[in-house]
Order: structure tokens, then sequence, then C-alpha cells
């Protein structure tokens, strides 16, 4: 079982949206596939028109008083079940503080049976539940605006990882809502790609499909599969399939 988490503690940049449209791609390729959405605003949850509650809520998973299994919902989709979300996912950093930081990756250990890869869609923020997040997955996909201050943010992500000595997780990154009409993504993509070694080639354009997912309430892969995003999306999930087995 592989763990990927869609990660960035800058909001709105597309995690949620990268983190549905992978998982769906995940499991139409046959592997078994979790999403879990941890964020109380329930985002993934809606596209997959699973509704954001969980019985006992954060805190009971926390604590092992909860079987993941009976928390876990199917979605429409073949090999697709989630983890929906719950308000009570505000209190999550708290709920860890008196765990060890292995806590998440040991609650998600008795999943290995049933799934080979679990998707987090995680919240906007760096805090006690991203040092969690960081020790349970072995990919971390952060999806990056193509502006200074969100390379920025990625470098604090960086710094934050080397302070915390979380090693042996794997940091990649791709552009999110790239607009090609304008130069200045142009050459932001370019030049940056030219300099990172932990960059996925494979964009997400900026389009109205993606947008859309919100009325269809379905990944925009399988809703628009002739559109520009879900071919950049593929892209995409080629590249992470190969960091990941
Ligand atoms: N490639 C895209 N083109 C156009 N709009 C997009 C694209 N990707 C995402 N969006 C839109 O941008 C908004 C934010 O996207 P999304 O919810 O995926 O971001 P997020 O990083 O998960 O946000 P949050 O930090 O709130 O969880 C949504 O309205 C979504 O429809
Ligand atoms: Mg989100």
């Amino acid at each position: 079982m592989r763990v990927m988490s869609i990660y960035n503690m800058k909001g709105g940049v597309g995690k949620t949206a990268t983190a549905v449209n992978l998982s769906y791609l995940a499991a139409a390729s046959g592997r078994r596939t979790l999403i879990w959405d941890l964020d109380p605003q329930g985002a993934s949850s809606f596209y997959f028109r699973v509704k954001p509650k969980v019985k006992g809520g954060g805190k009971k998973i926390v604590r092992g008083k909860s079987d993941l299994d009976d928390l876990i919902k199917g979605t429409d989709f073949p090999n697709l079940d989630i983890l929906p979300a719950d308000f009570s996912y505000r209190e999550l950093d708290l709920q860890f503080a008196d765990s060890k930081q292995s806590r998440m990756k040991k609650l998600i250990a008795p999943l290995r049976h049933e799934y080979d890869l679990i998707v987090f869609d995680c919240p906007p923020s760096i805090s006690e539940l991203s040092q969690q997040i960081f020790r349970a997955s072995d990919l971390l996909l952060v999806p990056l605006l193509p502006s200074t201050l969100s390379i920025r943010t990625l470098e604090q992500i960086q710094a934050f990882l080397k302070k915390e000595r979380v090693t042996r997780l794997e940091l990649r990154t791709f552009f999110s809502m790239v607009d090609r009409r304008k130069t200045m993504h142009r050459e932001f993509v370019e030049e940056f790609a030219a300099n990172s070694k932990q960059h996925l080639t494979a964009g997400i354009p900026y389009s109205s499909a993606v947008e859309k997912m919100g009325l269809e309430r379905r990944p925009v892969v399988e809703f628009a599969p002739r559109s520009a995003p879900s071919a950049a999306y593929r892209a995409l999930w080629d590249q992470v399939a190969s960091e990941l087995w």
C-alpha cells in the first residue's frame, strides 16, 4: 500500500481538484484506492456525493476507538472508496497533539490489505496534523500556482521538513491553474521546471471545465475526458504513478 498526500499550506491551489481526479484515475487503472478527505470543509466528499459525516468524529478515530473500515463509504466508481470529512476534523490538531507523530501511520496500517493506494486530501495548514500526514506518507504532492509567493511557500514547507527531519518522504511539485496565454505564467513555469529536480512537468491548465466539477459533482476526467485538464490530469497521474511504484 502506498500513501500519497496532496498537500500545500497555501489554500485554494487545487489540492482537492487534484486529489479527486488522481484518485479516480488510480482506481480506473485498477488500483484499489481510498481517498481520505481530511479537510473539515469536506470538498472532496462533496465532489463524490458523500455526506461529510463520520460517526464519533475525529476524536474517536485518533484514539483508536473507531474501526476505519466502518467509516469508509463506497463512491459511484469501481475500486474507489472514501473516508469522508467531518466538521470535527477542525480539531484534529488538538486530538493528535498528545500522540506520537507516527499515530496516523499506525491508524491506516490495517488498511494495507484492502487498498493499493491511500490519498489524503489535506486542509491548508502546517500543523500537528501536517506532521502526522508527513510521517504517514510516501509521497507529498504539492500543487503550485505559477507565482513568486507560491514558490516562497514551497521553500517554507521544505525548510520545515528539513528542520523536523522528515526524510523518508518524497516531495514532488507540479503547476496547477496554469494560464498559458499569460507570458509571465509561461516563463515562470519553464524557468522553475528547468531548475527543480523535484518537479513533475505535467501541469494542469486553468480551465472552466475543472470549475464545473462543483455542478457535476464528479471528477472532470470522468465527465469531460476529452477536455484539456483531463488530458493534463492523466499525464500527471502517469508521472505520479511511476514515482509511487
Ligand atoms: N485547473 C483549474 N482551473 C480552474 N479552476 C480550478 C482549477 N483547479 C481548481 N480550480 C478551482 O479553484 C478553486 C480551488 O480549488 P481546490 O478546491 O481544488 O483547491 P484547494 O487547494 O483544495 O483549496 P483549499 O485550500 O480550500 O482546500 C475551486 O473553485 C476549483 O474549482
Ligand atoms: Mg481542498
